[in-house]
Formats: C-alpha cells, structure tokens, sequence
C-alpha cells in the first residue's frame, strides 16, 4: 500500500532525489509531493520540467524485488494513470514502456530508480502528470494536460489522492498485463533497431519485446531499445 505517509513540499529539486537522499528515514511506500520541481528529472537524463499547477510526486517500495519485477511496476504504475485519467473522461494510452500519451502527446511520464541491480531492495518510482499546464512552449505540439484535454482547471491534490486509490486497489495480477497490453500503441508498429526495420509483434510479460522482419524474429531487453523518437 502506497500513501500512508504523505510528505508535501512546496519545493523541492526533484521528489525521487529527495526520496534517494532520505532514503533510510523512509518507509515503504510513503510518498513524497511537490507543488514543483527545480531539478525535476526524466528518463535518458532529460530534465522534468515542473512549474507549479502539475503533480510531481514519488513513492518508496522497500520491497526485495528481482530486476525482472520492475515491469511489472511500469505496468502497475502506467495502468493505474491511464485509469486515472477516465476519471476525467480523458481516453490516454500507453507507449511503451512508460509514456503516457492521448493523442500522441505526452500527459504523464515515470521514473523508476531503483537500488541494487539483480536483487532490489529499495525502488523510488516517480511520476509527472500535467494537470492545469495550458502551454508547454518548445514542446507544446508533443504535450498535453488534463486541463488542455477537457478545458478544466482541477485539484491536484484531488488527483493524487484518486491515483493513489486506484494504484492501491490494483493487486499484482495478469489483469494488469492485460490492460496493459490493450492501452498499448507500440504493437504492429514499425521501428529501426540496429540500422534494421523491424515491425514490433509483441510485449512480453517481464517487458521484453519480440520484433519481426519478414521471417525472423528477435527478442530484444526493454531498457535496448528508445522509442523517444518513435510515433
Ligand atoms: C519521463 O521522462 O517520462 C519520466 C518523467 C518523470 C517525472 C517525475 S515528476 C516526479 C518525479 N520526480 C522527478 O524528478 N521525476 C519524476
């Protein structure tokens, strides 16, 4: 169970820091939120651009997980926002393996850091969602929010309480990897691997990926391959 403990900032460099640097104060599953971020952080080392009006928050697992498991958090984690988001009547999607888009434009994005490699001890999992941003400047074409999706201002208090229900009332079952799979938009898709085109025919249960191209299929590891440039 996540949220016990909330921890509120007004500002902070960036919640999953702030998680590292406390690390052995916290218990698992408390989680930590801030009204923004100076240093908010994505994946691949992009910033995490975090103005006031969205919600920026992580929670602690300090749970024994294997490397494998992680998946099943982004799945847990990304099918949790997108149900999140049919509160608010906003159909969102799934790119793989942790975007989450409407439309092709990004309203949600999670970091997951974790502690120890082949046996985990300690996973921070971060999560962005724009809530009341209208424009996003440089990148306004490739980003959306909850209130540019419905025209509506909303609590972001009030979002990260319904995420935290519905993250908890989840269990670890195959009924995520299911509705993970149908929120996904990779399947079917073309994508350049290794200099080669290949069509994407499958997301494995550990988060794996199966590629085809024409007769030959390849099986390549979740964290080989972006799709930061992808559709
Ligand atoms: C991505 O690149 O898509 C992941 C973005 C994750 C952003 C969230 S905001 C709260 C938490 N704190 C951070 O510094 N990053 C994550």
């Amino acid at each position: 169970m996540i949220g016990k403990n909330i921890f509120k900032f007004k500002q902070l460099d960036s919640t999953n820091t702030f998680i590292k640097n406390n690390i052995s104060k916290l218990k698992n599953g408390d989680l930590v939120v801030s009204k923004s971020q100076l240093k908010g952080k994505g994946r691949y080392n992009n910033k995490w651009v975090s103005e006031e009006g969205n919600l920026y928050f992580s929670f602690l697992l300090k749970e024994k997980i294997n490397r494998n498991e992680i998946f099943g958090l982004i799945m847990k984690s990304s099918v949790s926002i997108t149900s999140l988001l049919r509160v608010y009547n906003i159909q969102a999607k799934i790119k793989y393996p942790n975007d989450i888009v409407v439309n092709n434009r990004k309203i949600s994005g999670i970091l997951i850091e974790s502690i120890g490699y082949n046996s985990i001890d300690q996973t921070i999992v971060g999560i962005g969602i724009n809530v009341n941003q209208n424009n996003f400047g440089d990148i306004d074409k490739k980003a959306t929010s909850i209130i540019k999706e419905t025209k509506l201002r909303h609590n972001v208090e009030d979002v990260l309480k319904k995420f935290i229900q519905i993250y908890n009332s989840l269990n670890e079952n195959s009924e995520i990897f299911q509705e993970y799979i149908e929120k996904s938009v990779v399947i079917g898709k073309e994508i350049i691997y290794k200099n080669k085109s290949y069509h994407i025919v499958k997301i494995v249960e550990n988060g794996n990926i199966i590629l085809r191209h024409d007769s030959e299929e390849i099986l390549v590891e979740r964290d080989d391959i972006s799709f930061t440039d992808y559709y």
